[in-house]
């Protein structure tokens, strides 16, 4: 099969690249490397550094696609704050450009990045999927105009769209080297740097953290699952959720306490029994495991110049 997936040279997407590769599937990339990386491109890949908010150059790498990944993307809840316009441009109109490239090239079915940020603060937990969406940022109000498009064109051009929501994935290839990087992966290079762990708010808010593989295998899931009709949003997560002092705890060394960060849900905690349905899903790797592991590849690769 022939697989593209846009964000090939991020986190989640260059794990995603690697699996399909060593599938023996044919691998096409589109990545603008703003947040991606060039040495997290599997040399196998067919790749163009690409924009997605330009839809004229990224509409003929799509000619014979069969399955689009679409995780390209302007991560982060606080840039997105920071910065609504500019993040609203890549994650709203680069995904609307994404899906109408997709379709008029005639692939036969996407699978969109979604995230748990659509579900803002709930009063029930697990969330599930039919629960009415709360974002407290742009980025989760993003990914839920991403979601409603998705919607509207399966009605409207019938073509399969399937979004995943994903909750905290984490695992080797975190980026860990900015303000803005994921909990884990900030915590890994600080422990690193001898500094203290910064923790936003009492660090009680707990994240349904999800390992990187478990990722992977759901999107391939997604993309062959013969259950799936389009239109479906499917949380991708895990049952149980841990606190960022637990998580600090597992990292080790000394804490900071600062002020609580704007746009930050409190809880998540994922329902999967949808993705047990549709997919057959469930996550493998438990998170003392999955910290273990990541922390294992940034001790490896001497990342950080103490
Ligand atoms: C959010 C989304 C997630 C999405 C990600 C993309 C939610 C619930 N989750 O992750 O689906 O994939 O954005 O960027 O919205 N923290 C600290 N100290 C730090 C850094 C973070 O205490 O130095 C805390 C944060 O306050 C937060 C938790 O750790 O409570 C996780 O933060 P982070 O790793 O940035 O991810 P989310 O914003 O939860």
């Amino acid at each position: 099969m022939k697989y593209l997936i846009t964000g090939g040279a991020g986190f989640i997407g260059s794990h995603l690249v690697d699996k399909l590769i060593k599938q023996n599937h044919q691998v096409v990339v589109i990545d603008n490397l703003s947040t991606g990386k060039k040495e997290n491109l599997n040399p196998k890949v067919e790749f163009y550094q690409l924009d997605i908010r330009d839809f004229n150059k990224i509409k003929p790498c799509f000619q014979g696609v069969d399955y689009v990944l679409h995780l390209a993307a302007i991560p982060r809840v606080p840039i997105s704050i920071k910065d609504p316009v500019g993040t609203s441009q890549v994650n709203i109109l680069g995904t609307i450009n994404v899906f109408k490239a997709a379709i008029d090239e005639g692939v036969k079915r996407i699978i969109f990045a979604s995230s748990s940020s659509i579900y803002g603060d709930q009063k029930k937990f697990p969330l599930k999927e039919n629960m009415i969406p709360n974002p407290l940022s742009p980025y989760g109000l993003q990914k839920f105009v991403g979601e409603q498009t998705a919607k509207l064109f399966v009605g409207l051009y019938k073509v399969p769209i399937v979004c995943l929501r994903y909750f905290n994935v984490y695992g080797p290839r975190i980026d860990f080297d900015s303000d803005y990087s994921l909990v884990l992966g900030k915590f890994l290079r600080l422990r690193v740097q001898n500094k203290p762990l910064t923790i936003f708010g009492d660090g009680e808010q707990t994240r349904a953290f999800c390992y990187i593989d478990d990722v992977v295998d759901a999107n391939i899931k997604a993309a062959e699952s013969k259950k799936i009709k389009g239109g479906e949003i499917i949380n991708i997560g895990q049952k149980k959720s841990y606190s960022i002092n637990y998580l600090s705890k597992l990292i080790g060394g000394s804490v900071q306490y600062l002020p609580p960060r704007l746009g930050d849900p409190l809880h998540t905690q994922a329902d999967i029994n949808l993705a047990k349905k549709l997919l057959n899903w469930q996550p493998k790797t438990d998170f003392a495991t999955g910290v273990g592991k990541t922390k294992e590849w940034f001790e490896n690769h001497n990342l950080i110049k103490k």
